[in-house]
C-alpha cells in the first residue's frame, strides 16, 4: 500500500486561481514553438483543422475528465485512480486504471527533459536581446547564429540548467504560492503582445502567402496519416493532457467551482494562443523566404527577422522572449508537480526534498536533448535525432495513451450517474454528449490515429 503524505493538501486560493493556473499550464511553448514548427511541417491550413476536431472532439472530454478525476480523487495522478476505483477480489486498487497514471508520471520526466532544453533556448534569446546582441543580424545570419549556440556542447546544458533551477524553484516553494499570481500578469501580456506582433506582421509583405497557409487547406495533405498523429499529439501537448497534470491541478480544487466552464475556456484560450501565434509566424515566413516546414527551430529564426525589420524591434525582441520564457516556466512547473505531488505521496519526502531530487534528475534526463544538435546528431530513432524522438514518444504517443485510458475510465469505469454529478454537468445533454465523446469517439479516433500512422490502412 501507498503511505500517504501527512502534510494537509495544498487549495488553490479561488477558483479564479485554478483555471489561471490551468491556463498556465497549457498555454506554452507548445503554442508558439510547437505548434508553429508542427504546422509548418504538416501542411498549414489542413493540419490546422484536423487540430481544431481533435480539440473539440477529443482534446476537451478529456480535460474534463481529467478535472473530474482530480477533484474527485484528491490525490496525484496515479493516486486519484486508486482511491476512484477501489478494485474487487481479482483487482487492487486502481488497477488497471492507474497505468495511465504511472505512465503519466513517466511522460513528465520526459517532456519536461527536452522542454528545459528549448526554453533554455528561449532564454539565451532573452539575454542576446537584453545585450543587443541580435538587435540586428550577425555577419553569418540569424539562422547561423541559431545553429552555432544549439551544436555547442556548454551553453545549452547551461541554459537548460538554468531554466530547470526556475522550474525547481517555484515547485520547491509550493504549487498556490508560485504561480498564481505570475499567470495573473504575464500571460495576458503574451497574449497582447503576439497580437500586436501579428498585426504588424500582415504588413510585411508575405500576408497573402501566410495567411493562406494557415487557412486556406491544401486538402491533399490530408491523404498522409502522419498528419493525423502529428495534430493528436499536438493537441494533448498542448492542453497539457494526457498525462495526470490537469489531475494534479484538479486535486487542488474544492468541490465548489463549475468544471465544464473552466475546461472550456482553458480549451479556447489555449487554441487562440496557437492560432495567434500562427498569424504572427507563417506570414514572416513568407515574407522573409524561410521553409515553413523548417522544424523545431522555426520560432528562432523567423522571429529575430522580425524584431530587426523596424525601429527598434530589439525592445520586442526583449519583451517577447521574456513573455515567451515566462509562459514555459509555469508551463514547466505543471511538469514538475506532476512527478513532485507523486513522489511527495509514495515515498513520504518533503516537497522540498521532491522537488530537489526530481527536478535534479530531470535536468540529468534532458542533458542528451541538449547535445542532440552537436555532439549527439545522429542519435535517435529513424530520421529524428535524441530531442525529437524523446518529443515524439512523449506527446504522440504516451500522452494519446494515456488519454485513451482516462477517457475510458470516465467513460466506462465510472457509474454514469456519479460521472455527471461528479463533473458538474448533471444529467444535461452536454453532459450526455461528453459522455458519448468519451465513451466512443475520444478512444475509436485514438485507436484509428494509432492504427493510420503505423499504415494499417495503406
Ligand atoms: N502545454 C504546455 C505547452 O504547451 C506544455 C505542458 C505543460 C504539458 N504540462 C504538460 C504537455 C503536461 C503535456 C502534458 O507548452
Amino acid at each position: 500500500m501507498s503511505q500517504s503524505s501527512n502534510q494537509p493538501r495544498e487549495q488553490w486560493a479561488s477558483r479564479v486561481g485554478f483555471i489561471l493556473a490551468a491556463m498556465g499550464s497549457a498555454v506554452g511553448l507548445g503554442n508558439v514553438w510547437r505548434f508553429s514548427y508542427v504546422a509548418g511541417e504538416n501542411g498549414g491550413a489542413a493540419f490546422l483543422v484536423i487540430y481544431i476536431a481533435m480539440i473539440l472532439l477529443i482534446g476537451l472530454p478529456i480535460v474534463m475528465a481529467e478535472f473530474t478525476i482530480g477533484r474527485k480523487g484528491q490525490s496525484d495522478a496515479v493516486g486519484s485512480f486508486e482511491k476512484l476505483s477501489p478494485g474487487n477480489e481479482r483487482l487492487a486498487p486502481g488497477e488497471p486504471w492507474k497505468i495511465a497514471g504511472i505512465m503519466g508520471v513517466a511522460s513528465a520526466f520526459m517532456i519536461l527533459s527536452f522542454y528545459g532544453v528549448i526554453a533554455g533556448w528561449i532564454l539565451y534569446y532573452l539575454l542576446n536581446y537584453l545585450t543587443g546582441n541580435l538587435w540586428s543580424a550577425p555577419t553569418d545570419g540569424y539562422g547561423a547564429f541559431f545553429g552555432e549556440f544549439i551544436s555547442g556542447s556548454f551553453q545549452p546544458i547551461v541554459w537548460q540548467f538554468i531554466f530547470m533551477a526556475l522550474t525547481i524553484g517555484i515547485v520547491f516553494v509550493g504549487v498556490k504560492k508560485g504561480i498564481e499570481r505570475a499567470n495573473k500578469i504575464l500571460m495576458p501580456l503574451l497574449g497582447i503582445l503576439i497580437i500586436v506582433l501579428s498585426v504588424y506582421g500582415l504588413t510585411l509583405g508575405g500576408a497573402s502567402e501566410g495567411l493562406a497557409f494557415l487557412f486556406s487547406p491544401d486538402w491533399s495533405a490530408l491523404a498522409n496519416p502522419n498528419i493525423y498523429l502529428a495534430a493528436l499529439g499536438q493537441a494533448f501537448f498542448s492542453l497539457s493532457l494526457g498525462m495526470g497534470a490537469l489531475i494534479t491541478y484538479g486535486s487542488y480544487l474544492s468541490s465548489k467551482e463549475s468544471l465544464p466552464g473552466a475546461a472550456a475556456s482553458v480549451a479556447t484560450l489555449d487554441t487562440l494562443f496557437a492560432i495567434i501565434a500562427g498569424l504572427m509566424i507563417f506570414p514572416a515566413v513568407f515574407a522573409f523566404g524561410i521553409d515553413p516546414a523548417a522544424g523545431p527551430g522555426l520560432v528562432f529564426v523567423v522571429m529575430p527577422d522580425v524584431f530587426d525589420s523596424f525601429a527598434l524591434g530589439g525592445i520586442f525582441g526583449i519583451l517577447f522572449f521574456f513573455l515567451l520564457a515566462a509562459a514555459a516556466l509555469t508551463s514547466a512547473v505543471s511538469l514538475l508537480e506532476v512527478a513532485v505531488a507523486y513522489f511527495i505521496r509514495k515515498f513520504n519526502w518533503s516537497r522540498k526534498q521532491a522537488s530537489l531530487i526530481v527536478g535534479g534528475i530531470i535536468f540529468l534526463f534532458g542533458i542528451p536533448s541538449a547535445l542532440s544538435q552537436g555532439v549527439l546528431a545522429g542519435v535517435g530513432f529513424g530520421d529524428l535525432d535524441f530531442i525529437d524522438s524523446v518529443d515524439f514518444i512523449a506527446s504522440n504517443i504516451f500522452l494519446p495513451l494515456g488519454g485513451l485510458i482516462i477517457a475510458l475510465f470516465m467513460g466506462w469505469g465510472f457509474k454514469k450517474a456519479d460521472a455527471l454529478k461528479d463533473s458538474d454537468f448533471g444529467n444535461t445533454v452536454l453532459g450526455n454528449l461528453w459522455l458519448f465523446l468519451l465513451r466512443y469517439v475520444a478512444p475509436i479516433g485514438i485507436i484509428f490515429v494509432f492504427l493510420s500512422s503505423i499504415g494499417v490502412f495503406g
